[in-house]
């Protein structure tokens, strides 16, 4: 890996940026132990399996293997080159990175660049134009009459587009950018008669910003008579609306804080609840929610609330949301505006504390949302449509895990529908039995189960495989134990990584380095070894190790060495008696090697 940057200053870095802080910002991290574990995301996975330590400055996936320290958890994650990992770690803490003496290689092409640099121009060419100019009156107007304040113009950095043919054009071919490019960006649009048009025209701007805060679209409202109502940026590779969420560069935080989203349809909802106060906002960006989507929340929350609009396509909308969210493991609340209002409109008509009281902290769980939903299907005046209802109710009602819930709504359909409970409890449980859940069927702590298939992957390895992998974890926390093992067997370990790992680590130590499994693991070159030392790093190990227990593990090692060349000379040995015409001697051979590898298969 080329690093130019003077290690002080990446150790510096290194140092500002908390592991568990940073991972903190792509995943729901709980505390357990020593260590912090959330949802890997680098693989699906529904428990989790992926662990942070704050002591070591590491982390590693059980489940994928994948493992490393600070810098390469971004650059899995993001794709960051070396540099950018350490950019956006440098603008992370505060710390300065002298840029002009880097070569600052980038993960993104020098197109996607280009575009990116476009999208940064105009929007606040825009913002600016909204905010300071005639041109751009319309615009601000527009948005005061809808109830937006300055404060929210600024977060969002709203913007007007000008009802000119070729503004954005002119203005960014004057900064050097190339037609075709700002055509592909999604800026520009080419018309039947091959003449080209800015895309945005007298429409107030909603930039659109990925997950690192940089605007990569933007959407665009009709102010006046224009159809479509909205239009957005073209698709591309830097703006993919199902992966995106409008707004979660700034939620992201008290989406992890509160461990609960509020998920709207529109910008505008965003907007007006940012502007009420509610900050774990984002929205969809008008389709509907994708599985990539659902799994991004995921790993941020429990629970997601579905705050679409209280139309046909909003229930339609939110019921598959709702079941897409299920099924990736969330939990699911859902609002319940009436006729026909939006959350836009009702924070505007009935304030912020009413949104809170009676459509936020009034949401439904998912089942009572179902219920209603339900409801659109059935003529419910009619007995016959009242029992089919209340039957497919029950089915759904037998899925839920909790028992409280159950009976709860139970209750409320015995009230409603004057049914005994009985009979309904009777029915619920034919319900469960034919789905095959047990009675009594408990959430199993989703936490649990990690430590199990951990320690059975670790059992099949043989008994000196576990004794270097032990050894190996003591010595990159102890450098007086490297040195005695050093000592001992040099790099003579039986596998071939954890010679490896031995031998970078004998030279890191004698670099002068304090025993740093983060600065280990930065010094590493092979992406393999990085991950091998994390996953060995994050095994436990004791405080205090006594000499003795040091020294089983390198008789266990020392050993299996001997043995292996005590079986190579035994097979040349057997060789020559073949050769030498020596069946009997050869025979002696043979049993004294089966002897050997019975007793390998016994200790291991
Ligand atoms: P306002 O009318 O400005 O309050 O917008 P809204 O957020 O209430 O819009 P609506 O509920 O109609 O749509 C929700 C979201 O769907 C919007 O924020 C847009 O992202 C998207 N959307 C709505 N209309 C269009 C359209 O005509 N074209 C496209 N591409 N997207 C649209
Ligand atoms: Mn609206």
């Amino acid at each position: 890996m080329a690093n130019q940057i003077p290690e002080e200053v990446i150790e510096e870095i290194r140092k500002a940026n908390d592991v568990v802080d940073v991972i903190g910002e792509y995943v729901q991290l709980k505390k357990q132990g020593k260590n912090y574990f959330g949802l890997c995301p680098f693989h699906g996975e529904k428990t989790p399996s992926f662990s942070v330590t704050q002591e070591k400055q590491i982390f590693h996936c059980f489940g994928c293997q994948k493992g490393g320290n600070v810098v390469t958890f971004l650059m899995e994650m993001e794709n960051f080159s070396f540099y950018e990992a350490l950019k956006h770690l440098a603008d992370r803490a505060g710390v300065q990175l002298p840029e002009q003496e880097y070569r600052k290689e980038s993960s993104l092409s020098g197109e996607n660049q280009s575009i990116l640099s476009a999208y940064e121009w105009l929007t606040k060419l825009y913002h600016h134009l909204l905010k300071f100019t005639k041109d751009g009156k319309a615009g601000y107007n527009y948005f005061k009459e809808r109830g937006i304040n300055e404060e929210a113009v600024d977060a969002f950095q709203l913007g007007f587009a000008p009802n000119v043919k070729d503004f954005t054009a002119e203005f960014l071919e004057k900064k050097g950018f190339h037609q075709q490019l700002l055509i592909k960006a999604g800026l520009l649009s080419l018309q039947d008669d091959h003449s080209v048009t800015d895309r945005f025209r007298g429409r107030v701007i909603f930039p659109i910003r990925n997950h690192l805060g940089k605007t990569i679209g933007f959407g665009g409202r009709a102010i006046m008579e224009q159809e479509p109502k909205y239009l957005n940026s073209s698709e591309s590779e830097l703006f993919q609306k199902g992966k995106l969420l409008y707004n979660f560069d700034l939620a992201k935080r008290h989406i992890r804080k509160q461990n609960e989203v509020i998920l709207f349809e529109g910008y505008m909802d965003v907007i007006s609840a940012y502007q009420a106060g509610f900050k774990n906002v984002i929205a969809t960006m008008g389709t509907a929610l994708t599985e990539n989507q659902a799994k991004l929340l995921r790993r941020y929350v429990d629970t997601v609330i579905l705050c679409y609009d209280s139309d046909n396509a909003g229930l339609e909308g939110t019921y598959k949301a709702a079941e897409l969210l299920r099924k990736t493991g969330c939990q699911v609340k859902v609002t319940n505006m009436e006729n026909g209002m939006d959350p836009d409109d009702f924070i505007k008509q009935f304030g912020a504390e009413a949104f809170d009281n009676q459509v936020i902290k009034a949401s439904d769980t998912y089942m009572g949302f179902y219920m209603r939903y339900l409801k659109k299907d059935y003529h419910l005046n009619l007995e016959g449509d009242r029992i089919e209802y209340v039957e497919n109710v029950l089915k759904q009602l037998a899925m839920i895990d909790s028992p409280i819930e159950r009976e709860y709504y139970l209750k409320e359909l015995s009230n409603e529908y004057s049914i005994s409970l009985d009979t309904l409890k009777d029915e619920l449980n034919n319900n469960r039995q034919e789905a095959g859940i047990h009675k009594d069927k408990r959430e199993k702590n989703r936490y649990t189960n990690r430590g199990s298939s951990f320690t059975k992957q670790r059992k099949l390895l043989p008994a000196f495989h576990n004794a270097e992998r032990q050894l190996i974890s003591y010595m990159l926390q102890d450098v007086n134990i490297t040195d005695k093992v050093q000592e001992e067997i040099g790099a003579a370990f039986n596998v071939d990584e954890h010679k490896i790992i031995a031998t970078h680590l004998y030279a890191f130590y004698e670099a002068g380095h304090p025993a740093d499994v983060s600065l280990f693991i930065e010094k590493l070159s092979d992406q393999r070894v990085k991950q091998l030392v994390a996953e060995i790093a994050m095994a436990p190990v004791l405080e205090d190790i006594s000499d003795q227990v040091i020294h089983d593990y390198i008789r266990i090692i020392r050993a299996e060495m001997s043995d292996k060349v005590s079986v190579k000379s035994l097979k040349e040995a057997q060789k020559l008696a073949e050769q030498q015409n020596d069946p009997i001697k050869a025979a002696q051979i043979a049993m004294q090697i089966i002897e050997i590898r019975k007793q390998w298969e016994q200790s291991n």
